[in-house]
């Protein structure tokens, strides 16, 4: 990734400034660390900050608008605030391009979150380049994606956080589900407060009950003491109740009185008690065929998809894949040295063209054992294992269709031309755009090495992209 900018760590108390600043500096990155009398905004402009890392009060003093002048100096800027009491402080500073973070600070996640930064600006970068101004990546949870399936979903998760509804997320395993209900918690009013995940099928049947609504003193063998449950531990937050589908029968006509009453009973207990939760369903399995065969209450069911969000497969949204490659490197790299550089043509081919049965878990898991196993320089086919190997190989679909042949029509067209013939321009068309958005994404958005790769002047990669109006998907 070849972003440059430097890291300005401003905090009133030179202890804490040294101590980031070392840390910071020996994990590699760019750090700004001027005197406390330098003008603020002078040292943003003249030193090419692009990642503020302050004490939330002491910004205040800097200036009240310090974010507005800040983002207006460099739009890119991104801010990681902290303060004492929590991230209460921190919190008044709002939108895509901040972090907080309570103190004292951990320096590894601070370190995590300055990598974040990065991930963002590359998509910052990649949006102006291709003149796509849409959301692609939801920071609030590192949410990656750029077809038009997954910035349709950002966009309604961005929406259902602005409601205390009820969410039901739906989707193969390991397509995102968790991480998009943490996005709504975290986009949602409800932030300050907890997000509790219950994995219904992770907890024995006879043990949910508790788990959930918690019991009363001697209520059963082993009950010592009073036990909250995870409701009212999220109370005024957020209850992610993780594989639905699984819950018993019993238990699923207390969660409907939960959601019809906001009120529920410990095990145990003769009083009901009330409480104030968001609550997010998910499930791998489809619900709607659990009601048919009976082994999931209609009602529930009806309760729960208030809103109800379908995650696409990644096998759907294969444009997803490079950007998906080149961030899951990025984070794997960040603590090696030498680090893997990228993958080579071949290999991005190969990996577009796979259908990732365990989605993006699959892929993450697959190029953290790639980073770690070849070490360095460039990954190629050979470093593929078999399995990876051994399917169709076939161009991506990188490029969202502009022809009116079906997708696996023109997919096809790759290895011969398909019954009903083609169109050879568009198809001509949509191969250059591939590898030109390819490029792109390999150079993380630098035109020069992208132009590079394409054997073009950068000034003719610049005029394609505009003539083409390149995005990184279709609308
Ligand atoms: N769009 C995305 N961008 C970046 N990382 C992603 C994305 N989607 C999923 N991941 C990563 O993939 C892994 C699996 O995601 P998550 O646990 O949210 O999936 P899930 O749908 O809940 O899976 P399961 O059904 O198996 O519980 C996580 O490490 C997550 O960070
Ligand atoms: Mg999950």
């Amino acid at each position: 990734m070849s972003v440059s900018g430097s890291i300005y760590i401003a905090d009133n108390d030179v202890k804490t400034r040294d101590l980031v600043s070392a840390f910071l500096t020996y994990k590699g990155h760019a750090v700004v660390c001027p005197e406390q009398s330098a003008p603020f905004f002078d040292t943003l402009r003249n030193y090419e900050i692009d990642i503020v890392i302050a004490e939330a009060a002491h910004l205040h003093t800097i200036a009240p608008d310090f974010q507005l002048r800040a983002t207006e100096i460099n739009p890119a800027l991104v801010l990681i605030a902290y303060g004492d009491n929590g991230t209460g402080e921190a919190r008044k500073f709002n939108g895509a391009n901040v972090f907080t973070l309570p103190k004292p600070l951990n320096l590894d996640e601070l370190e995590s979150l300055v990598l974040r930064s990065r991930e963002y600006q590359t998509m910052k970068k990649l949006d102006s380049l291709t003149g796509c101004d849409d959301q692609h990546v939801l920071l609030s949870a590192s949410m990656i994606g750029t077809s038009a399936p997954m910035r349709e979903l950002f966009g309604l998760i961005t929406k259902v956080a602005g409601s205390n509804a009820t969410v039901l997320i739906q989707g193969e395993s390991g397509t995102g589900k968790e991480l998009a209900a943490r996005a709504i918690h975290q986009l949602s009013a409800r932030n300050n407060k907890k997000f509790i995940p219950v994995n219904c099928a992770a907890i024995p049947d006879d043990l949910l009950e508790s788990e959930l609504f918690g019991h009363v003193k001697g209520s059963f063998t082993g009950a010592y003491a009073n036990r909250a449950g995870r409701f009212e531990m999220a109370d005024k937050g957020t209850l992610f109740l993780d594989e639905i589908g699984d819950m018993k029968a019993n238990l699923q006509v207390k969660l409907l009185r939960v959601l019809q009453n906001r009120e529920f009973e410990p095990v145990g207990a003769s009083k009901s008690q009330s409480v104030d939760v968001r609550i997010i369903a998910a499930t791998n399995k489809n619900l709607e065929d659990l009601v048919a065969s009976r082994d999931f209450r209609e009602d529930l069911y009806y309760r729960l998809s208030v809103i109800p969000i379908t995650i696409p497969p990644l096998r759907e949204r294969r444009e997803d894949i490079p950007l998906l490659i080149h961030t899951f490197l990025t984070r794997f790299n960040s603590d090696r040295s030498p680090a893997v550089k990228g993958f080579s043509q071949d290999a991005l081919n190969i990996l577009c063209s796979y259908d990732w049965p365990g989605n993006v878990r699959e892929l993450e898991n697959l190029v953290e054992r790639l980073v770690i196993l070849k070490g360095s320089g460039f990954i190629t086919p050979d470093d593929l294992p078999e399995k990876y190997l051994s399917g169709k190989q076939s161009p991506p679909d990188q490029i969202a269709p502009r022809s009116t042949a079906s997708s696996s029509d023109r997919r096809e067209a790759w290895d011969q031309l398909p019954e009903g013939g083609i169109c050879i321009n568009s198809a001509v068309d949509e191969f250059e755009n591939r590898l030109i958005m390819q490029a792109l994404a390999r150079t993380g958005g630098n035109k020069k090495e992208a132009a590079l790769l394409l054997n073009l002047k950068r000034t003719t990669l610049i005029e394609k992209l505009k003539k083409k109006h390149l995005a990184f998907a279709e609308e």
